[in-house]
């Protein structure tokens, strides 16, 4: 995470890192220099930046580019068949189904996915107590509106105003924008869930038989370990740090067991990140590597007590949904994300949250689409045909037929007419079809299927 990466002093700096910041070069080299492309990426400021239904005006830092306003127009993870929504329903449903307020009536964590994309810098940065001089703040790093305002650089940036408002478990959803490398697993947007939960001390520690405590959540000045040390905040007992850790590994271990199974290998490494402390990395062994899924911390006390909170102890972590999504589905290319073609979208559409989907690469060729209309014959149901339609498609059309959908079906009842039309999506592997060659395929398909089925072809 960029957080950490940025902190750290070389020892264990992977190539897997999520947030990683060492390809600067590769983006030079990427830039085309062309008159057309650089024309299309200059920054054009206008008077007045709307986003979300609020108005901003921007001043000299203002550094969106034209692809990132694009960007934040399209809302993939809105979109049904794309497989970061997939995920984001599969995390969803899980935190829902296992954590409940007591008397198992309602889910305990309150989702927030509507947080506005423009966030104060004192949101993005000084509430979470980022330094003055950290490399994140720099405008190479960050998109600003103007001086006070910035597209959020990740879902903390909500964490205090949504604790200021009363939640105490939340997680929050959406899409955060950083101006970084540009590689296989980078991209200028990606997607975060962040989670936050807050104990009371009963909460936490539990009550004895006589209603006391078994255990502080602050430390005074007679229980001596006022100071901070790698294991804890200086304002809390070892005893709460080390109950809300339990706490936060068990919630975040179980959450990977159901994402990646209970057999995947899994390690927890030191971490820094500006608002937790202490912090850690969840990492996952998967495909013979270790990949870091997660950051996470006890949260600084200070945090909370900005935000009003002074009787409650925390945890928060972010994940970054790209990165799980591409190990989970098999998706090797980060851009993919961004695809409307239909090859990929189809892969996921109409999934379920559980389901166990696997991608498979789509060709580089164009597509050729054609519809297919016809009526059926008066004793077939529309249910009984459409098995027989697929199987004829696919043994006539062969490895060049990419996908196959049912998209109208009527029923004249008068005449008594049932029709049907589907829409056949030709692509081929090798090479790119033309529509002559293709209108050869779509004839046999449609001959035969009315010698086999009796269907009138309209
Ligand atoms: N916001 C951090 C990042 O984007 C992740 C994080 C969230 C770490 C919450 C700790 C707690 O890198």
């Amino acid at each position: 995470m960029r957080f950490l990466s940025t902190y750290q002093t070389g020892a264990r700096r992977c190539c897997t890192m999520l947030f990683q910041k060492n390809a600067k070069s590769i983006r030079a080299t990427l830039m085309s220099t062309t008159a057309a492309a650089e024309e299309s990426r200059k920054i054009v400021k206008e008077e007045v930046f709307e986003l979300d239904g609020r108005k901003y005006t921007p001043d000299a830092l203002y550094n969106l580019s034209p692809g990132v306003r694009r960007l934040l127009d399209r809302r993939i993870l809105q979109e049904s068949s794309n497989p970061l929504n997939l995920l984001k329903r599969r995390i969803v449903d899980y935190v829902h189904q296992t954590y409940r307020k007591p008397g198992n009536r309602s889910p305990l964590f309150t989702i927030c996915e509507s947080e506005p994309r423009v966030v104060t810098t004192y949101q993005n940065f000084d509430s979470l107590l980022t330094p003055e001089d950290h490399v994140s703040r720099r405008p190479s790093d960050t998109y600003y509106v103007n001086h006070e305002h910035c597209l959020r650089a990740h879902t903390s940036a909500h964490q205090h105003n949504l604790m200021q408002s009363g939640l105490d478990a939340f997680l929050v959803i959406g899409d955060v924008y950083r101006r970084d490398e540009v590689d296989r697993t980078h991209y200028p947007c990606f997607h975060q869930i962040e989670g936050v939960r807050l104990y009371s001390k009963d909460e936490l520690l539990g009550k004895k038989p006589d209603g006391k405590n078994v255990a502080e959540l602050f430390s005074t000045a007679a229980s001596a370990a006022t100071e901070r040390s790698p294991e804890k905040q200086e304002k809390h007992t070892l005893d709460a740090t080390k109950a809300a850790e339990i706490q936060l590994k068990q919630f975040l271990e179980n959450l990977c067991d159901e994402l990646f199974g209970k057999d995947a290998e899994k390690r927890w490494v030191d971490a820094y990140f500006p608002f937790t402390h202490p912090s850690w990395e969840l990492e996952v062994f998967y495909n013979g590597q270790w990949l870091e899924v997660l950051g996470c911390g006890i949260m600084e006390q200070k945090l909370l007590e900005s935000a009003g909170v002074t009787d409650k102890i925390g945890w928060a972590f972010g994940i970054g949904l790209e990165r799980i999504a591409m190990v989970l589905y098999g998706i090797p290319d980060i851009r993919l994300f961004w695809s409307k073609d239909t090859g990929f979208l189809s892969q996921f559409a109409g999934k379920m949250p559980g389901e166990d989907v696997k991608y498979k690469q789509i060709s580089a060729h164009p597509q050729v689409i054609f519809d297919i209309s016809f009526f059926l014959p008066s004793t077939v149901q529309f249910n009984d045909m459409t098995s027989d339609v697929y199987d004829t498609i696919r043994t006539v059309g062969g490895e060049l037929v990419e996908q196959v959908k049912l998209t109208d079906e009527f029923e004249n009842k008068k005449k008594e007419k049932k029709s049907q039309t589907y829409r056949i999506v030709y692509r081929s592997h090798e090479r790119a079809l033309t529509k002559e060659e293709v209108n050869v395929i779509h004839k046999q398909i449609e001959q035969s299927l009315a010698s086999s089925f009796g269907v009138t072809l309209r």
